[in-house]
């Protein structure tokens, strides 16, 4: 393993009910918060009305920033920031999905800089600072009600970057109750399962490989969401499924998984550039790039796909050689995948291949990339061209 300090500031408030203890959470002498939201899916479920009588309670003050879409765009964290800047707000309180999340945190960021908020997002500047945060997470998918990550979109040059800074953009709370997800829809419960488990596997192919602590987790998590999710998807009222997949999608992106190695990521950044060119659902993309991503990098360690396979798919290795059962594990992926309704490949989403040279450019923008493989232009072109 590699040195490591594990430190998760996010106080983690989860079940039934646990929206009673948003105003004891809120900081002392918090005068103002700024609730951030999307396009309507807390108002027509009832929690937008919660969040508003326990702030009322508190007794603060609220302004509302609405509309944060799905691939949160540049300009409405800009936004937030005018809103932050103008009326001192002093605390933020995002109520919905990732996207509302990542905005949220840019903008408390944003808030405390004082040039563009795109300088952090390229991280061309670092924050010193940032207002504090909380979050009531509404959909089981990215983790970053746990984590520091925040995904941003520039339409104007079509890029779209991860960026972060531990501990200033980690939530200082986050509410978590498993009703608040139900009314998510089939699509958006489907990219949710299949991002959580493309984090563990990002996780799961690193190097060096003396993890057999943090293996074992891995593979405990997605054998318990690969069980629960054909169950969730037949009853999306479950409360009981939705609870085991919310947590699973906390659990897959909190650190907890990831300590004394860095995980892979390049699965990761190639569909931010798929998605920054066309606005497609990240999980979307990555049921199209990721089993791709493995058979480009089956040589590079054959053993760790064939592990996986046997340990998560249930391959029977008996009288086969690696190659032959990771081969047959990542038919087995793809085939669950296709099974609870993800997408194949990039023509699901009308897209072809006349724009893939911007997407190798957004995509090496910041060099060669990949823990477990280092990618360079030539391999993203490829993997590119089997996801066609
Ligand atoms: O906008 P509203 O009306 O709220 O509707 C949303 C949105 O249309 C809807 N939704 C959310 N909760 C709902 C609900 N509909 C009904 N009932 C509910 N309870 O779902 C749609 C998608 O929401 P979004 O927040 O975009 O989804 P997700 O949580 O999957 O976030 C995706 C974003 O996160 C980034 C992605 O790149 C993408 O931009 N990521 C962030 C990460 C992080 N910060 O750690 C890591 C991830 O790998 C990912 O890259
Ligand atoms: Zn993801």
């Amino acid at each position: 393993m590699d040195a490591f300090t594990f430190h998760n500031p996010t106080k983690l408030i989860f079940g039934k009910d646990q929206l009673n203890q948003l105003p004891s959470q809120l900081p002392a002498g918090t005068k103002k918060v700024l609730v951030v939201y999307g396009g309507g899916s807390i108002k027509k479920n009832g929690l937008y009305d919660q969040v508003m009588g326990q702030l009322n309670e508190a007794g603060v003050d609220i302004q509302e920033l609405s509309g944060v879409e799905p691939n949160p765009k540049l300009t409405t964290v800009e936004k937030g920031v005018k809103i932050c800047k103008e009326d001192n707000i002093d605390f933020l309180l995002a109520v919905g999905g990732g996207s509302v999340i990542d905005c949220t945190k840019t903008i408390a960021a944003g808030a405390k800089y004082d040039g563009a908020p795109w300088d952090l997002v390229t991280r061309e500047a670092k924050p010193e600072s940032a207002l504090p945060f909380g979050t009531v997470l509404t959909l089981a998918a990215t983790g970053s009600e746990m984590n520091a990550g925040a995904v941003i979109t520039n339409w104007e040059t079509n890029e779209k970057y991860g960026w972060g800074a531990a501990p200033l953009t980690n939530p200082t709370f986050s509410i978590l109750d498993p009703a608040y997800t139900v009314s998510v829809p089939r699509d958006q419960t489907i990219y949710g399962i299949v991002d959580m488990m493309t984090h563990m596997f990002e996780q799961y192919f690193h190097n060096p490989t003396q993890s057999p602590v943090q293996d074992e987790m891995v593979e405990g998590v997605l054998r318990a969401v690969m069980e629960t999710a054909p169950k969730l998807l037949e009853d999306l009222e479950s409360l009981e499924h939705r609870e085991t997949i919310l947590y699973a999608g906390t659990v897959a992106l909190n650190g907890m998984l990831q300590m004394g190695y860095r995980g892979d990521w390049a699965s990761h950044n190639i569909e931010h550039a798929v998605s920054a060119v066309y606005d497609i659902p990240h999980a979307g993309g990555l049921a199209i790039l990721f089993p791709n991503w493995m058979k480009h990098n089956l040589e590079v360690n054959e053993e760790r796909f064939a592990r996986l396979a046997t340990k998560v798919f249930g391959v029977n290795p008996d009288g086969k050689g690696d190659k032959e059962v990771a081969e047959e594990g990542i038919k087995a992926l793809r085939a669950f995948w296709s099974s609870i309704g993800a997408p194949e490949t990039l023509a699901d989403y009308d897209i072809g291949d006349d724009k893939f040279d911007i997407i190798v450019d957004r995509a090496m923008k910041r060099g060669p990339f990949g823990n477990f493989n280092q990618l360079h232009e030539q391999d993203v072109q490829k993997i590119l061209e089997m996801s066609k």
